[in-house]
């Protein structure tokens, strides 16, 4: 955890790290955004043969900012050893979908990356190692990963859905009047897909809970929660690529909060395994409302959920039960997970 770390170097790696996420997201990484200005960070680039050329090049930049904490940058095209002795494992290498793709389509084309990526961090990195999954289908890459990792326990595997609560909150703001600080209790429930549910049932705008007009059900079922879920898809149709600046704040967002915490009163959203929490099945990455403090995410307990609350997120955990489902049959996940 940070606390006993704060002035030894972390070491991160990247993977994908020539890519677009990538690109956006090393050089805040560098800069001390995600452990603090007293703590150096070494990073470790990993990318396929044709993305080391620019891997390479991001390395070349990253020297000339001259960063105070950026303490190494390495360049790998090798799991194991881009992973050997890594604190924080990013995995962001994967293709991204494009126009009229969905996300079940990448299933095929990314999941393989995951196992083989999965037992290299198993078999190298720290013994603390923490990992996020940003590339896609996230949820069942990190059900990937984690089944091959064994040794590693798997509370320490997330998948990305904190680029979904900061949509979701940006959404609040735009429509309450208020800046996204003050707007608390946000939750993404489920995949990250459009399937996932925005939930502000619980939400506070500076500390007072949401009330008549505020929770108006027709502008959250046909705007609020289309808008946050199929946001993925917009951006790519607006700006000709998948997110990328955006993926990377929430991936800064993510990996700060888990070894800083999260604030007093507040909660955030990620992707952990669920053990069955709030009637999800149990063995699939699901997005809950989550707090973070020492090191570790904890799921929001005792929280009411609606009956219609409850078939929202039933719609996307049968979407996670699915993806398990084609992977298992891809051959992509051991013979006991399945
Ligand atoms: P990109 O194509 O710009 O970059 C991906 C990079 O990964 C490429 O440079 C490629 O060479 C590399 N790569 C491919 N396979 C690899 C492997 N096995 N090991 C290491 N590197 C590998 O794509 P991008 O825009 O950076 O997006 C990356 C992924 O993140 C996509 O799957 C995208 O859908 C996903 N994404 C997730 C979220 C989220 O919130 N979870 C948000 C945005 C994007
Ligand atoms: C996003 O949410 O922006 C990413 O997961 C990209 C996508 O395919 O939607």
């Amino acid at each position: 955890p940070a606390t006993t770390q704060r002035n030894q170097p972390v070491t991160v790696t990247v993977t994908g790290a020539g890519g677009q996420i990538g690109y956006a997201l090393l050089f805040r990484a560098a800069a001390g955004a995600m452990f603090g200005s007293h703590t150096p960070v070494r990073l470790r680039l990993l990318e396929i043969p044709a993305g080391v050329r620019a891997a390479h090049g991001v390395a070349l930049e990253l020297d000339d900012c001259a960063f105070p904490l950026l303490a190494s940058v390495d360049v790998f095209d090798e799991a194991d050893r881009a992973f050997d002795g890594t604190d924080v494992a990013v995995l962001v290498g994967a293709r991204p979908r494009t126009a009229g793709m969905e996300r079940k389509d990448l299933l095929a084309a990314n999941a393989g990356i995951f196992g083989p990526q999965g037992r290299a961090i198993n078999d190298n990195a720290g013994d603390d190692v923490r990992i996020v999954v940003v590339g896609n289908p996230a949820n069942t890459n990190a059900l990937i990963a984690s089944a091959h990792a064994p040794d590693i326990p798997v509370d320490r595997f997330t998948a990305l859905t904190r680029l979904d609560h900061n949509r979701a909150l940006a959404q609040l703001s735009h429509r309450f009047g208020v800046d996204t600080g003050h707007i608390t209790r946000m939750a993404i429930w489920g995949n990250h897909s459009n399937t996932q549910f925005p939930d502000v049932s619980n939400v506070a705008v500076k500390g007072s809970p949401l009330a008549g007009s505020q929770l108006d059900r027709a502008w959250l079922r046909d705007e609020f929660i289309p808008k946050v879920a199929d946001r993925g898809a917009e951006i790519i149709a607006v700006r000709g690529a998948s997110s990328a600046a955006s993926a990377a704040n929430a991936i800064i967002d993510h990996v700060h909060d888990w070894f800083k915490g999260t604030p007093a009163g507040d909660w955030t959203s990620a992707a952990v395994m669920s053990r069955g929490e709030y009637g999800t099945p149990a063995g699939v990455f699901c997005s809950f409302p989550v707090t973070a403090s020492g090191g570790a995410w904890h799921i929001v307990p005792d929280l009411k959920m609606s009956d219609e609350a409850r078939s929202r997120l039933a719609i996307s955990t049968d979407e996670l039960l699915a993806e398990r489902a084609a992977v298992a049959e891809l051959g992509l996940l051991p013979v006991h997970h399945v």
